[in-house]
């Protein structure tokens, strides 16, 4: 059971958070937020659930998350100034706020991976699934999803990278009030620089990836790409370099070869 007192205290926030849903159970908080007839539709709100029966990660997989031990929430935008934005970018805020949370309450190094996983010692600690849904052509809400593997100390099933949690690194139960208000804080403040200085938010993220200028494989279901990791471009895309050529790549999950 999270302690709302205690994140309230801690939330520093203007409009995220702001609005707060705290549920024992859903199927996974990014359907419930991009579901309209749910009528949740205050700009920044957060919906949180102990247990997800349909979690959800990127590419259909399943998202699996013990009951009350992480934090499993979606944050719904629908101000539109950020619509206009591309949408990798508003993904590297958001793995950049839990890294920096991370490092700032517990002391531990983090890293990224193309294009917003958060990890420790090369282990997955964070996913983040970013949807929107539109009418027509229009984007009407955008929906930020955040796993974080908090004080869950084992992981079964297969998975694509080995999975930690911060309780297993840090060797510390770990205060999910704490961490959640930090990690609103922090996204707030780097959602704002979207706006005026997006260049800042590619450059933090890109200091924290360890694969700039690896040699990587970049697998989208069948097809699997090699080349080396030379940059991200204005937009957050993966510019991939082989032979010479240079190309941008879109979706995918890359590892070191
Ligand atoms: C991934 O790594 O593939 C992304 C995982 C995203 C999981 C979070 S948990 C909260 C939100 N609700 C979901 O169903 N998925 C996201």
């Amino acid at each position: 059971m999270l302690e709302l007192e205690i994140f309230d205290l801690k939330l520093n926030t203007n409009t995220i958070g702001r609005s707060f849903i705290y549920c024992d159970e859903l199927d996974s908080t990014n359907t419930f937020l991009l579901d309209k007839k749910n009528k949740i539709n205050t700009d920044g709100s957060v919906v949180f659930a102990e247990r997800q029966a349909r979690g959800r990660g990127r590419k259909d997989r399943v998202w699996y998350s013990t009951k009350e031990q992480n934090l499993n929430f979606s944050i719904l935008i629908t101000n539109k100034k950020f619509f206009g934005k591309n949408f990798n970018i508003i993904n590297f805020a958001a793995s950049l706020a839990v890294a920096q949370a991370i490092e700032n309450l517990y002391q531990i190094n983090t890293n990224l991976k193309w294009p917003n996983d958060v990890l420790i010692q090369g282990k997955k600690v964070c996913g983040i699934l970013l949807e929107a849904s539109s009418q027509g052509s229009k984007i009407e809400r955008l929906v930020i999803g955040i796993g974080v593997n908090v004080n869950q100390i084992s992981f079964q099933g297969s998975f694509n990278i080995e999975p930690t949690s911060i309780k297993l690194e840090a060797n510390e139960n770990i205060e999910r009030e704490k961490l959640l208000a930090e990690i609103l804080n922090l996204f707030e403040e780097l959602l704002e620089k979207i706006l005026v200085k997006p260049e800042d938010i590619l450059r933090d993220w890109k200091t924290k990836c360890r694969m700039l200028g690896e040699k990587i494989a970049i697998t989208d279901g069948e097809t699997t790409k090699y080349g080396i990791f030379d940059d991200l471009d204005e937009n957050g895309f993966l510019l991939l370099k082989n032979k010479g050529n240079i190309e941008k790549i879109h979706f995918g999950d890359v590892s070191v070869v």
